[in-house]
């Protein structure tokens, strides 16, 4: 199936709205029955233009106008409208209509999680999950009140739940009950949700600073209860910080969050009712690691900002939606950076955008962060519009200063609260409440493609200036249109070869001052620096100011100064990674143990473990290598088993260059108290670790030290890291070790997940034959999003060497796994076809085995439409123009 396009130019204001929702639910497992009541009003200066009501897979049993039944002749159904052609002006439609929840296996509109007898019943909207419920309206720039009523049979579904405060709740007879809620703020139909059955509750209460006491209450399967209370007390920080950092206060009585195995994506941020992936909700020392435990609370207050960027201030329509994403994960890293460590906050996410963003802004689904058409909007909740448009937020930040930002966020809420709104309106409040013109920022939400920085720097000893020429461009796009310069900001410092900041004196700008944040806002730019003795080392990028890439690093003994001594943790761990990326290229080449560039860094890296004012967690950065993702990424052509050969050897030589101080920490960290979350144990955790890894990859007799590591393990972390040390060293005792795991976890269903993961990871090329097997495994199932992602995701995506095995036997499998989820969950199917998308940029056999799954798989009879938009456009050849021809 294939949807038509939609494009950002045709955008035309509601000619309809709803003023007000009532909808009314008899809720069952097998089928549910919903009447709603919608208030419409049309657009006076929209006359001519009919009313039509989304709807899909809702059977329509009667239909009320003004009160009054109407005949079949009197409206039609085409596909997923409902045509009320002869209704003008205002109107008060009323539906009656069934719904199958046991069915719903796309997950999308009212599903039902667990098993028939104990799962319980919920819904997703987002993008277009509305319409899967009943017949309305269901675009993000029409707003209504919602009055919502559950009724369903009390020991079935003890717990009802729906947006909003509650209203009212009782019973009816034959042992049903009811509950009904209204949500005082008009909402777009998107984040409606209800949720139904045997649920289980910890509870607490928020004062917010307005003065408003707010019930909070997360529910799960009884079972999963007793590792929630991290995720409160996530929330209730993240509600304290909103209001600190941003003035924005909850305004409503409750809010609610619930917890269920089975979600296509991370959370969801519906009004008053979250619903979380379990994954991101669940932590406790023995089922979560520290990863967890960050991925929990930035998920949860990334869901809880939402309330203000994106719920109370939502999106006209779906091209926008990096105004509520890009914005509220900035939001949500600036509060995990404090209440962690900035430094390591800023080094995983830069990690996350190199691997994720820059490979797909780099392929055929490169898009802006503001797509100006789709066909599928399920497949643009993607790492450009995600994480891209973060750092875009992130560059305006910096530019206006935190007031300044401050004041514009203010700014934005007090013009747009209750409104459906752009990015350009989002611009604009930044705009003026700092009485500057952001215009020019436009073209980074409008123009895919990741742009370059270069500098050249040159030195005059007479003058004792030296001038630094900065230049901006774009490697070539699938989608390259006319490119307009952007503005970027450089964040910059000067060091002396030993190590020393050197004030900056610029030629025009008065004052010296450490550091400098210039905007590169024209192709080129080139400044000078005076009063220098020496040619300066130029730390580029600092707290990665731009998303962008660097042309060149600089020279490699530049680079260990600053990976030594710069005082900016971020850049000092970029500036490490730029070594690593150096060494790797040597490797590839040849052999980085003989570059001088090996034993300069290792000297270094010696060094920092002598570092007494060194945080552990920094230090475990510095010494994990980039991925093979991260690497191949920023290689012309991208060939797995010498990325992965040349990666394994670079980490082995390091490995043994460092062995002895790698073991004295780790025995060091030993001595130390490991078992408490705090972000303390956590650095020294990770450190340790990490030493582990890199011992076990130094030599074999370190699988030793890893199974007591194992058998000693007293929180997931050290567990999981243990067991990756002897799975994907092929360890003699790496089954004992998984069967071990396996019986221990056999029920925590997040944790088993992770066990799939070790496994589809394992970097042989027989690892195939792994995966297929553990499909067969009891624990797994393909109609459940995390098992697929914990197993076939991992095997496609972060499995290079597995699954682009040459025989093409990998691809052929994936292939056939898509075919088969897609008849399931296309969105999920959809995620795992991307894993072709960079088809192009294998050597010509891998290139070849790819294209023919991708064209086996177009030619296949009925995949979803989500499945098909990703194939055409991975198989689409961009014109001279940018536009996509098939
Ligand atoms: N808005 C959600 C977020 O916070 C994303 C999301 C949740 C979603 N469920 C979804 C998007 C289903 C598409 C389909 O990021
Ligand atoms: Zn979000």
């Amino acid at each position: 199936m294939k949807k038509p396009l939609t494009c950002i130019e045709d955008y035309r204001p509601p000619a309809w709205r709803m003023q007000t929702i009532a909808l009314d639910f008899d809720l069952d497992v097998e089928q549910s029955w919903v009447s709603a009541r919608l208030h419409v009003i049309q657009d006076p200066a929209q006359a001519d233009v009919g009313l039509r009501l989304d709807g899909e897979n809702v059977e329509l049993l009667e239909i009320r106008l003004d009160g009054r039944v109407l005949a079949s002749d009197e409206y039609r159904i085409e596909g997923a409208l409902l045509f009320l052609d002869a209704v003008r002006g205002e109107a008060v439609i009323e539906t009656r209509s069934r719904i199958r929840p046991a069915d719903n296996k796309a997950m999308q509109g009212l599903y039902l999680s667990g098993g028939t007898e104990q799962g319980f019943l919920l819904s997703q909207c987002e993008a277009e999950g509305f319409r899967h419920i009943t017949w309305s309206i269901d675009r993000p720039d029409v707003l209504a009140r919602y009055t919502v009523t559950l009724r369903a049979d009390r020991a079935r579904f003890p717990v009802l739940l729906a947006g909003g405060n509650p209203d009212g709740a009782g019973e009816l007879a034959d042992g049903r009950h009811w509950a009904r809620f209204v949500d005082p703020q008009p909402k777009p139909s998107y984040l409606f949700a209800i949720v139904a059955g045997r649920l289980a509750v910890i509870e607490d209460r928020h004062c917010t600073a307005e003065g408003r006491l707010v019930s909070l209450k997360i529910w799960a399967p009884a079972p999963l209860i007793a590792r929630c209370r991290y995720a409160l007390d996530c929330l209730k920080a993240a509600m304290l910080w909103d209001e600190q950092r941003f003035g924005r206060n909850y305004r409503l009585d409750v809010f609610h969050v619930v917890a269920t195995d089975d979600f296509t994506m991370g959370a969801m941020e519906n009004t008053g009712l979250n619903i979380f992936n379990s994954k991101y909700l669940l932590a406790d020392p023995l089922h979560a690691t520290d990863d967890d435990y960050r991925h929990v609370l930035a998920v949860v207050a990334h869901e809880y900002f939402h309330n203000w960027t994106g719920n109370r201030v939502t999106c006209r329509d779906w091209f926008q939606l990096c105004l509520k994403e890009g914005l509220t994960v900035y939001r949500e890293q600036e509060f995990v950076s404090e209440q962690t460590s900035r430094t390591l906050r800023r080094i995983e996410d830069v990690r996350v955008l190199w691997r994720n963003q820059f490979s797909e802004d780099a392929g055929p689904l490169a898009h802006p962060v503001r797509p100006s058409q789709y066909s599928e909007i399920n497949n643009f909740y993607t790492a450009t519009v995600y994480e891209k448009g973060a750092e875009i937020v992130r560059m305006l930040a910096t530019v206006l200063g935190r007031d300044g930002f401050r004041r514009g966020m203010d700014l934005y809420f007090d013009r747009h609260d209750g409104a459906a709104v752009t990015v350009e309106d989002f611009l604009a409040a930044l705009g003026d409440a700092n009485q500057r013109e952001l215009s020019p920022w436009l073209a980074w939400y409008t123009q895919a493609g990741t742009p370059v920085l270069e500098a050249q720097g040159a030195f005059d000893a007479q003058t004792h200036c030296y001038t630094l020429e900065l230049t901006q461009s774009f490697a070539p796009v699938a989608t390259a249109l006319p490119r307009q310069a952007l503005p970027i900001p450089v964040a910059l410092a000067l060091f002396d070869a030993f190590g020393n900041r050197l004030k900056i004196e610029r030629n025009g700008v008065a004052g010296d001052i450490d550091e400098a944040v210039i905007l590169l806002d024209r192709p080129r730019m080139s400044l000078t620096f005076r009063h220098l003795d020496h040619a300066p080392i130029v730390s580029l990028l600092r707290g990665y100011s731009a998303p962008v890439r660097i042309a060149q690093r600089g020279d490699w003994a530049d680079l260990v100064v600053l990976a030594t001594h710069e005082d900016d943790g971020f850049n000092r761990w970029q500036a490490a990674d730029g070594l690593i990326r150096h060494l790797f290229m040597a490797e590839l080449q040849g052999d980085a143990r003989g570059a001088p560039a090996f034993g300069a860094w290792m000297t270094g890296l010696r060094r920092a473990f002598d570092e007494a004012d060194l945080d552990p967690a920094t230090l475990a950065e510095m010494l994990t290598l980039a991925d093979e993702i991260t690497l191949g990424e920023s290689l012309a052509e991208i060939d797995p088993p010498a990325i992965h050969a040349a990666r394994s050897r670079l980490e082995c030589s390091i490995a043994q260059a460092l062995q002895t101080e790698l073991l004295a920490c780790y025995e060091q960290l030993a001595a130390a108290s490991m078992a408490g979350a705090e972000p303390v144990a956590q650095g020294q955790r990770r450190l340790r670790n990490a030493c582990l890894g890199l011992l076990c990859r130094a030599d074999p007799q370190y699988h030793a030290l890893a199974h007591r590591h194992f058998d000693d393990a007293v929180c997931l972390s050290d567990k999981l890291a243990a067991l990756t040390c002897l799975v994907h060293g092929q360890a003699l005792a790496a089954q004992n070790a998984l069967d071990t795991f396996a019986a221990d976890y056999s029920t925590a269903a997040t944790v088993m997940d992770r066990w799939f993961s070790v496994q589809a990871t394992l970097p042989t090329a027989n690892a195939l034959e792994r995966v297929r097997a553990l499909t067969r495994h009891a624990a797994f199932r393909w109609d459940n999003p995390n098992k697929v992602y914990a197993l076939l995701l991992a095997f496609a995506l972060r499995n290079p060497v597995g699954f682009h095995r040459e025989d093409g036997a990998g691809y052929e499998f994936i292939a056939d796994s898509i075919r088969r989820i897609d008849r399931i969950t296309p969105q999920v199917a959809a995620r795992l076809t991307t894993a072709f998308a960079a088809w192009r940029r294998y050597p010509p056999t891998l290139r070849e085995r790819m294209h023919a799954q991708l064209m086996r798989l177009q030619e296949a009879a009925a995949m979803s439409a989500d499945v098909t938009d990703i194939l055409a456009r991975s198989l689409a050849h961009a014109d001279e123009d940018g536009s996509l021809r098939p």
